[in-house]
């Protein structure tokens, strides 16, 4: 199976990291998101992210102008008829990640594997959505993408072992350490990770120190190179709290249930960096 020509679906701070080391890996890039508006903002933080590692020596400038050019604009679904891959990063809810398979499932070629880089979602679920469960599965990138090297690659209930390795092969080509997990609600990263910032958050709603002290504690205290309430802003309070969503709801277990502050700083539009403010002013 070769993979050539990826489209991302999404371009905010995930699909324009994927779309970044995908190019910077030599393959051909469709960026799509329903907004155009949102592609461009991706598209220069992405030329700013390229710049840097020009001012730094890491890459000549152009390196920079090829990696650019590798990155075409997509604002329609149908451009997936071109695709290899398609790595699905739009917003972390189930009704829109299904609603974007069964299309991309019309679409793309026979061939073409379908992958989402959802943080908690069923990839099973997601699957079932579209006539090709064997070629569905999860590619969870860590934010920064260009920074962290972790890919968990999750296997739905039908994935194809070829897939999977084919998959795996592609994850290495973009230099990140791709690791197999089964598909169960927050695969490892966010079932271990997720629960800590939501405890956070609650140690902050109960009066029992202020966020500054809390993210000094972690820093501090368990050599974390940042704090949870930090860390939380940076992921987006919104991806936060549908991830909660996802355990609480999965297990069925009520020590996932999400803290009502988390709730209201959502409810409040308060999402973190992204939206400027979040448990920190940015
Ligand atoms: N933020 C993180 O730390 C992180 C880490 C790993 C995985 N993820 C997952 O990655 C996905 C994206 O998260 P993000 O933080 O990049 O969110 P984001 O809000 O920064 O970006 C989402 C983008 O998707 C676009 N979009 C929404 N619906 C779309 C559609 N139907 N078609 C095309 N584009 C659409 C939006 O316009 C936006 O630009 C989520 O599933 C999230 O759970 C996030």
């Amino acid at each position: 199976m070769t993979i050539q020509r990826v489209m991302v679906i999404g371009a905010g701070q995930m699909g324009g990291g994927i779309a970044q080391v995908c190019a910077q890996a030599g393959y051909d890039v469709l960026l799509n998101d329903i907004k155009e508006e949102s592609y461009e903002k991706g598209l220069a933080v992405i030329s700013k992210n390229l710049s840097r590692n020009v001012e730094k020596g890491r890459m000549s400038e152009d390196e920079k102008t090829g990696v650019l050019g590798r990155i075409t604009k997509s604002l329609d679904l149908q451009d997936a008829k071109n695709a290899d891959i398609v790595i699905e990063a739009a917003v972390e809810n189930m009704e829109v990640k299904r609603s974007i398979f069964a299309k991309l499932d019309e679409i793309a070629p026979d061939h073409a594997i379908l992958a989402s880089n959802t943080s908690s979602l069923p990839i099973t679920e997601i699957a079932a959505a579209t006539n090709r469960p064997e070629k569905v599965i999860g590619m969870h990138f860590m934010n920064p993408v260009p920074v962290m090297k972790l890919v968990e690659i999750i296997r739905g209930l039908a994935t194809d072992n070829d897939v999977y390795e084919a998959v795996e092969t592609m994850t290495k080509k973009l230099s990140k350490v791709p690791v197999e997990v089964n598909d169960f609600p927050g695969f490892v990263a966010n079932r271990i990770l997720m629960p800590m910032i939501n405890e956070a958050i609650y140690t902050v709603y109960e009066g029992v120190a202020t966020k500054e002290a809390i993210d000094e504690v972690m820093k501090l205290g368990m050599n974390h190179p940042m704090g949870p309430l930090q860390l939380a802003d940076f992921i987006g309070l919104d991806t936060c709290l549908y991830i909660m969503e996802t355990l609480h709801e999965g297990f069925g277990d009520s020590k996932y249930r999400p803290c009502p502050l988390l709730r209201k700083y959502v409810k409040a539009g308060w999402l973190g960096k992204k939206t400027g403010r979040g448990f920190y002013q940015y």
